[in-house]
């Protein structure tokens, strides 16, 4: 099915860009929020994107308002009936999304594509409540979603295979690069993302480093930002609706780091708000320090010793079991990570970076962070498989990859 038009719902961090991505392809777009306040800003946001390229004369001032002439802003459900996918970028709950689709089911056409860019709620619950399952799927887009190429692209258990070929003929007509993940709580990058991010915070209210050390070792390493200040690019708000669905999911290993509940309490929710791990409006880092001393003194928390290695083997570690349960290919999870998180692309993704420092290498540090850390580190058991096999990574011409 071609798309000829689409509806993104929610004009926040994610809707906005995902909304800017469609027009830049050429495609007429709906955005709705749920008032003109919220569709204001949306546009506005769309417009400061087009218009930094018109800055940097990447773009004329007429070509600008030639994209923005293909967004309608909208409040209620019109326009909606001959609309081909729906793209919803709302609120992270499962009720709140299937009462959307719900209620956009009754206005659009029968053949309208359902996607939800949600960060980690089920796919299969969210289209459980629609008469059309086979026409839902999860369309998961990275922030900035004008920058970030990736798009994973997951199926429900009811999704049709036409869906499927048609979001991703749909995602690489936006020049984005779909990857096909199976449904898993936190799907693929999430899922590995959030153990690296959730360390560093973890390392950072344990007094192991400070922030700006911390993000600092990770840009050394090659990370396009630094884990906190991606944390705040993320909200923490959202970060904490994710942390949660890991925990739920794969228990103790998933563990939330207690200082993003205590940023969620005081508002912190990031850039959005002005404030998360850093302080945006004046750069004082005295919030973040008074939050962590009076967890340091009424949590009791022991310090510990920082290293980046502390917080890239949990990322590791997350690719090899998801590798295990069969939710990417290595390569893919390989892309995925480059394109959804700017990891490093010298050292090939985190599989193919495990490969070159050496799989026995990769082991010896988890089991080690483990005996020092807790039961997070725990090796991934096709990590010791590999070893005892003698697929050591490019050193021994085998790993997770062949060389
Ligand atoms: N919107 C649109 N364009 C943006 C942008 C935004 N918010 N932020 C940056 N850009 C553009 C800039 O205009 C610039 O464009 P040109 O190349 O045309 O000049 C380009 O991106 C590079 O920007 P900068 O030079 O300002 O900054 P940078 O090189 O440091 O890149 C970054 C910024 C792209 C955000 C980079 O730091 C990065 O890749 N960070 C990692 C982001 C990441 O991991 N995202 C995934 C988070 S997880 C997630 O999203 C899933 C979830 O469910 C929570
Ligand atoms: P946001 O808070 O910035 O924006 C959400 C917008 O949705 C708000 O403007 C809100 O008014 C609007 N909204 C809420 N309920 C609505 C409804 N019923 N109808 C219309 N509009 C409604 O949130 P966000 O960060 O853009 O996240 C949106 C979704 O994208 C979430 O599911 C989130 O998990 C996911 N996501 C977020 C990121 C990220 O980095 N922030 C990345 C990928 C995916």
């Amino acid at each position: 099915m071609y798309i000829y038009k689409a509806a993104v719902i929610g004009a926040g961090t994610m809707g906005a860009g995902i909304a800017q991505v469609i027009t830049y392809s050429g495609l007429p777009v709906i955005l709705r929020d749920v008032n003109q306040e919220a569709v204001d800003r949306g546009l506005a946001t769309i417009r400061k994107i087009y218009q930094t390229r018109v800055n940097k004369g990447k773009m004329t001032a007429s070509e600008l308002e030639q994209k923005m002439a293909l967004v309608t802003g909208a409040t209620d459900n019109s326009g909606f009936s001959d609309v081909d996918i729906v793209i919803e970028a709302i609120y992270e709950d499962v009720v709140v999304k299937q009462k959307l689709f719900q209620e956009l089911e009754a206005v659009c056409p029968e053949t309208t594509i359902f996607a939800s860019n949600t960060s980690s709620l089920p796919i299969s619950a969210i289209a459980s409540a629609t008469k059309k399952p086979e026409k839902v799927i999860g369309m998961h887009f990275f922030n900035p979603a004008p920058v970030m190429k990736l798009v994973e692209v997951i199926p429900g258990l009811g999704t049709s295979d036409e869906t499927i070929d048609d979001v991703v003929l749909f995602s690489e007509s936006l020049r984005k690069i779909p990857i096909r993940v199976q449904e898993c709580a936190g799907f693929l990058v999430n899922r590995l993302l959030m153990p690296y991010l959730n360390e560093a915070a973890i390392a950072l209210e344990e007094g192991a480093a400070t922030a700006k050390e911390i993000d600092a070792a990770l840009v050394a390493f090659g990370m396009p930002m630094g884990p906190l200040t991606l944390f705040d690019l993320v909200g923490i708000d959202v970060s904490v609706k994710v942390a949660d669905i890991l925990h739920d999911a794969y228990g103790s290993r998933a563990t939330a780091a207690s200082i993003l509940g205590e940023l969620d309490q005081a508002g912190r929710f990031g850039t959005k708000s002005g404030a998360g791990f850093y302080d945006y409006k004046d750069g004082d880092q005295a919030g973040l320090e008074a939050i962590i001393q009076k967890m340091q003194t009424s949590g009791g928390l022991q310090e510990t010793k920082f290293s980046a290695n502390r917080i890239i083997m949990p990322m590791i570690n997350e690719a090899v079991i998801s590798l295990q349960e069969g939710v990417a290919s290595a390569g893919d999870i390989d892309i995925a990570m480059m394109a959804g998180t700017g990891f490093p692309q010298d050292k090939g993704g985190p599989l193919h970076y495990a490969d070159q420092i050496g799989v026995d290498v990769v082991l010896s540090e988890l089991q080690s962070l483990a005996g020092r850390l807790g039961e997070r580190f725990w090796p991934a058991p096709m990590l010791k498989r590999m070893v005892a096999g003698g697929y050591l990574g490019v050193k021994s011409g085998l790993g997770f990859f062949h060389y």
